[in-house]
């Protein structure tokens, strides 16, 4: 009788402690679609091996050895063949499935990242990333698992306004591995503004020669607080192709953008002759915004249309992106109303109103990019006057632009700026001078990316969503990281993420990890969302 009890007792202790040997699920952002924790863990030791089964998926092994020697302090040697225990396996199945899917599987034996393709076995390496401690030191030890996922959305971008302020190349580099790291594809990069022109062109040198630089800025928001000093900087050719490469590394495609046919004081600065008004000063901006103050719109002009074709063909030879951005934002059409020459020209081409010329000009430089077999990507005012069929929009001003063209049958990335202009404030406690709208990061995480009032197949049209970085108030690296952190993760999660695995509570959850990777990859980040989401604080010195 007591040896049956005892037996008995053996046998239920053993089967719970196999069930609470079950490893907890790890904390991933963004939210996988399928996670079932296993039994065992597997601890990456100096003994590791990683294999790559194929040239693709070596790629993301590379960048997994890096990554954990950056932060782990030493590095896996690759194995020759797929054999034995302690091994860490990438492989691309180029099964055709959805581009970025994968599974990952954690055994006591070995982790295995199987993508669907190249992407696929990257952001499943990502989510290995993420299973690492959040602190370089720690051991290395991962819970069994088995994760199944693949993207929401087939664009999930994030921009950066290089004009407003400069950045370096190895910081443009930081920030597309900020992007990478969130599973994100598309960096869109805004080159050419009123500011400044940051883009050398071999047609046209005497842009960034003399359209780089600006006298001097404002600080704040108040023009009281100008100070003169010269201000400038800009990529070279051999510089952004660096940068398209190290993008395209991590399957991200860079976007350039020359902003046109507004936002071209920096055009006129270099070649005044482009103007309505060839005879007065003009000069790179030294403020921000569009008052209406400054003519900055090109002339329709034949020499315009002739630098046009120069600039835009040149562009698409050196971005292998198949979008090019245009811009198209803001132009100011007073001054074509205001010009003789513009009113003639347009009488000339039957156009009827300053609409349609802003459409002449989108048009115009639509078909040289279409000659170069590349696509069209512009803000909602592309809509104005009428859209090229294959033009992709870009919805800022709200989501009304985005839910016309999805209507009308034109691809859409959602950027509102309610949601997405990470240039707002993001906490009501922040010091620093920005434009004065309020996103929170819970706002960035609740924006529902399609409208309610679309059909399915219109639906189908918004092929992703993007978040915008514009830097008028953002002169420093730490300012930019401040703005971006943490709302990029919260876009992550939104681009990325099946809407049935959205969970706001359960990704404040996560974020106490995520705040700890941005410290472990030298990120940095207001201290204010403890306080905002009542989050256990996070002190690097008690973890
Ligand atoms: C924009 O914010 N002007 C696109």
């Amino acid at each position: 009788m007591r040896t049956t009890f005892f037996s008995l007792f053996l046998l239920l202790f053993g089967a719970v402690s196999a069930q609470q040997k079950n490893a907890p699920l790890p904390t991933i952002i963004p939210e996988p679609v399928e996670m079932t924790s296993g039994q065992g863990q597997f601890t990456i030791s100096r003994a590791t091996r990683v294999y790559a089964a194929d040239k693709e998926a070596e790629k993301s092994a590379k960048y997994f050895i890096d990554y954990f020697n950056r932060h782990f302090g030493y590095r896996l040697a690759l194995a020759k063949k797929d054999a034995g225990e302690d091994l860490i396996v990438f492989s691309d199945r180029k099964n055709g499935e959805t581009s970025g899917g994968y599974t990952l599987t954690v055994t006591p034996e070995a982790i295995r990242i199987e993508g669907n393709d190249g992407p696929g076995v990257f952001y499943g390496m990502q989510s290995l990333i993420q299973m690492l401690p959040t602190r370089g030191g720690v051991l290395p030890i991962i819970g069994a698992v088995t994760i199944r996922d693949y993207p929401r959305f087939e664009y999930r971008g994030m921009h950066f306004d290089c004009v407003r302020h400069f950045f370096p190349v190895e910081y443009v580099k930081r920030y597309i591995d900020y992007l990478a790291l969130h599973k994100m594809n598309y960096f869109h990069w805004h080159l050419t503004d009123d500011q400044a022109w940051r883009l050398e062109m071999k047609s046209h040198p005497e842009l960034t020669a003399q359209g780089s630089t600006r006298e001097g800025e404002i600080l704040g928001l108040y023009p009281g607080t100008y100070r003169k000093r010269p201000y400038g900087g800009y990529y070279t050719q051999e510089q952004a192709k660096e940068i398209v490469e190290y993008a395209a590394e991590r399957y991200i495609t860079v976007i350039p953008e020359i902003d046109i046919p507004g936002h071209c004081m920096a055009v006129l600065a270099v070649h005044p002759e482009f103007s309505t008004e060839p005879d007065l000063e003009h000069k790179t901006a030294q403020t921000w915004g569009i008052y209406n103050k400054f003519n900055n719109v090109l002339a329709p002009k034949p020499e315009v249309f002739a630098f046009l074709t120069d600039v835009f063909s040149e562009l698409c030879d050196l971005f292998p992106s198949q979008y090019i951005h245009v811009g198209g934002d803001e132009c100011a059409k007073k001054w074509w109303k205001e010009s003789e020459q513009a009113q003639q020209f347009m009488k000339e081409h039957n156009l009827k109103d300053e609409e349609e010329l802003q459409s002449y000009f989108i048009h115009y430089v639509g078909d040289v990019i279409a000659k170069k077999g590349k696509t069209t990507v512009g803000w909602n005012e592309i809509l104005e006057g009428g859209l090229a069929p294959d033009a992709m929009v870009m919805s800022w001003q709200g989501t009304s632009g985005g839910i016309t063209a999805a209507k009308s049958g034109h691809r859409v990335i959602m950027t509102p700026s309610g949601y997405s202009y990470y240039n707002n404030l993001q906490s009501r406690n922040q010091r620093q001078v920005t434009h004065q709208g309020y996103l929170p990061l819970d706002k960035v995480y609740n924006y529902n990316i399609i409208p309610d009032e679309l059909t399915p197949e219109q639906a189908a049209n918004i092929i992703g969503a993007q978040a915008c970085l514009w830097t008028e108030y953002f002169p420093t690296t730490g300012k930019v990281e401040m703005a971006l952190f943490p709302r990029l993760s919260a876009l992550a999660e939104n681009v990325w993420s099946q809407p049935e695995k959205k969970d706001w509570e359960r990704f404040l959850r996560k974020m106490p990890d995520q705040f700890e990777r941005y410290d472990l990859w030298g990120a940095r980040f207001s201290e204010d969302f403890f306080r905002m989401y009542d989050l256990p604080y996070y002190d690097p010195t008690t973890r």
